[in-house]
């Protein structure tokens, strides 16, 4: 890869987006976005959510005041609310100019948002102050997930499902779930790998697709030529080219291995356009 050299400025890191939702002093509570949220191990099965505000917003001043707030993932679909919350300050005046529900932590008293498919329960245990940010590293005391999102193990989770919005100066949302850890280990101990059985499957298919198609387009013109004489010529031939398509879409021979996206949709290249993996 050639790559070129750019300012060293703050500029591109991936963030999952989470609209925090925290107890204001009266008793009202207030939600904002913050995206500048990860997560760390602390023992045994235990793991610590890492979100860090900057300045002096209320939601930051409520988590130091009460230790405790909601950390709700942002799916596509709330990206209005994120807009709106993100853009006025609890200190202005109650953000209640658009509607969204609001419902308790099942553990935590803690406001959460109807809307959002994964919450988290929080509770600060250690924060931790760079300039004007602090950064709040925090127990998860409950999860609230969506009924729809099934999990086998605690690292069993689809993010199209969830669908969330992703971050990084722009919003971004995910299109596939390509795997697993050790999915795209290319080699095996005994030398050979995964993917070249996967693509020497997929590369077959492809080439029996190509000559069937290629046949029946050759038996089609010969059949125009005598097209007086044998006109079934012509018709067998475009079968053969048919036969060909319906050989192509049923051995997948049209479709990326790995994440089964229709290729050429977006052009043809070495890597699949949809998930980067190298087919050609
Ligand atoms: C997409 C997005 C991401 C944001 N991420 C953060 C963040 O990670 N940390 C932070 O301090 N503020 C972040 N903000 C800014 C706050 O959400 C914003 O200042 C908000 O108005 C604060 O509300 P409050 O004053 O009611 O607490 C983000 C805003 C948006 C729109």
């Amino acid at each position: 890869m050639n790559r070129k050299t750019v300012a060293p400025i703050y500029s591109m890191c991936v963030q999952p987006s989470f609209i925090i939702g925290t107890n204001n002093e009266d008793g009202t509570y207030n939600f904002a976005p913050i995206t500048w949220v990860s997560a760390t191990h602390e023992e045994g099965d235990k793991y610590l959510l890492v979100i860090s505000m900057s300045g002096d917003k209320t939601t930051k001043k409520n988590v130091i005041r009460t230790g405790i707030f909601s950390a709700n993932l942002v799916n596509t679909a709330m990206l209005p609310l994120m807009d709106y919350l993100g853009s006025l300050h609890a200190q202005d005046g109650p953000k209640n100019d658009i509607d969204y529900k609001v419902g308790r932590g099942t553990v935590l008293n803690v406001p959460t948002l109807d809307a959002s498919p994964w919450v988290y329960e929080c509770e600060v245990a250690k924060s931790v102050e760079t300039g004007d940010s602090t950064t709040f590293f925090c127990h998860i005391r409950g999860i609230q997930t969506d009924e729809k999102l099934i999990c086998e193990d605690p690292f069993d989770v689809d993010l199209t499902v969830l669908d969330p919005v992703i971050y990084s100066g722009r919003y971004h949302n995910i299109d596939h779930m390509i795997g697993k850890i050790g999915d795209f280990k290319e080699i095996r101990e005994d030398g050979s790998s995964e993917d070249s059985d996967i693509l020497k499957a997929f590369h077959k298919h492809r080439m029996i697709m190509y000559l069937m198609f290629f046949i029946g387009l050759f038996v089609a013109l010969i059949g125009c030529a005598y097209i007086m004489t044998f006109p079934i010529i012509i018709g067998a031939g475009l079968l053969i080219v048919l036969a060909a398509i319906i050989y192509g879409l049923f051995s997948n021979a049209m479709t990326c291995p790995y994440c089964g996206e229709m290729l050429g949709r977006r052009g043809f290249g070495t890597h699949c356009e949809y998930c980067g993996k190298k087919i050609f």
